[in-house]
């Protein structure tokens, strides 16, 4: 029941939901309303209070898929980053080729910890701007976007002071503000090596590579599939072959190619596009 309201949540962002939807009675959603985890809401609806309580029980019951809705394969992964949310001081950075599935996974945790949590993108934020957000909402998650092309290079002087020592100061206006941040810090970067040696070694690194042919076939079939692009899963499979037979093999690409199918009768507009998009690149 928890699993099946994670999973709407985690893929539409639905968070308050007809308890009817998930097959429980009253009395049911009650005991949850007691947990403190969901609130139930003129005896009908229930709304999702506590992410990361819920994410927390199903880690515990060792049912990790529901937890990752969006994310196809890597189940060794998704089983380390739900063990890494009942510890304290482990960090986790993600390094892999674009569209290896970094963000995924950051904004999947973010998600996850919706809560309790905040997700930063490093390629487009200043240091103060960073520790306002710190400040302001004093997280006990830290997912961090684009680790190794920082907007300021001192960023990660702050993120030193963060990981070394869980120390937030802030200076505004003559006053000096500050508080402890105790953690887990989540990243995401192309390459280790633009990050600061002593950044990069205060994380646990999971290396993502570059996808194969049939890897790139069924994530985008499925993320077709469930993310409502092309319902039809035969239709689905189609388009993805249709894309992979004429070279595209970006995975990015090939969802954005899906878009523009809704039935069978697209698919003679769907060569057009492949053909454009071909024409591009012989240019
Ligand atoms: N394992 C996967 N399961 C489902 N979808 C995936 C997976 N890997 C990648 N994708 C899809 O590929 C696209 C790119 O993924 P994502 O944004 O996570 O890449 P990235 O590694 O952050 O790339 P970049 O380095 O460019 O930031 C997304 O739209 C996502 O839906
Ligand atoms: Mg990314």
């Amino acid at each position: 029941m928890l699993e099946e309201f994670i999973k709407k949540y985690l893929l539409f962002g639905i968070e308050r939901i007809p308890i009817s939807d998930i097959g429980i009675d009253v009395e049911t959603a009650k005991v949850l309303n007691d947990l403190g985890l969901l609130q139930l809401t003129s005896n009908t609806y229930l709304e999702l209070k506590k992410p990361s309580a819920v994410a927390r029980s199903l880690c515990f019951l060792k049912k990790y898929d529901p937890l990752f809705p969006v994310i196809v394969g890597y189940e060794d992964v998704k089983e380390l980053i739900c063990r890494s949310f009942n510890e304290v001081g482990l960090n986790i950075l993600f390094i892999g080729p674009p569209a290896s599935g970094k963000t995924l996974f950051l904004e999947s945790i973010y998600m996850l910890n919706k809560d309790r949590a905040v997700y930063v993108d490093i390629s487009n934020t200043t240091p103060a701007g960073l520790l306002d957000l710190l400040y302001i909402s004093m997280p006990e998650i830290l997912c961090l976007d684009e680790l190794d092309k920082p907007y300021d290079r001192r960023v990660y002087y702050t993120l030193s002071n963060i990981l070394e020592y869980g120390n937030i100061i802030i200076t505004k206006y003559n006053k000096t503000m500050s508080f402890r941040f105790r953690g887990n810090v989540y990243g995401g970067a192309n390459t280790e090596n633009s990050i600061q040696e002593h950044i990069r070694d205060r994380f646990l690194k999971i290396y993502l590579r570059t996808y194969t042919i049939d890897e790139i076939r069924e994530i985008t079939t499925t993320a077709l599939v469930k993310f409502g692009v092309i319902p039809d899963a035969g239709l689905a499979a189609e388009v993805v072959d249709r894309c992979i037979n004429a070279g595209i093999i970006s995975i990015r690409d090939i969802i954005k190619i899906g878009k523009f199918v809704k039935s069978k009768e697209d698919i003679n507009l769907l060569n057009k596009i492949i053909y454009r998009l071909n024409k591009r690149r012989l240019v």
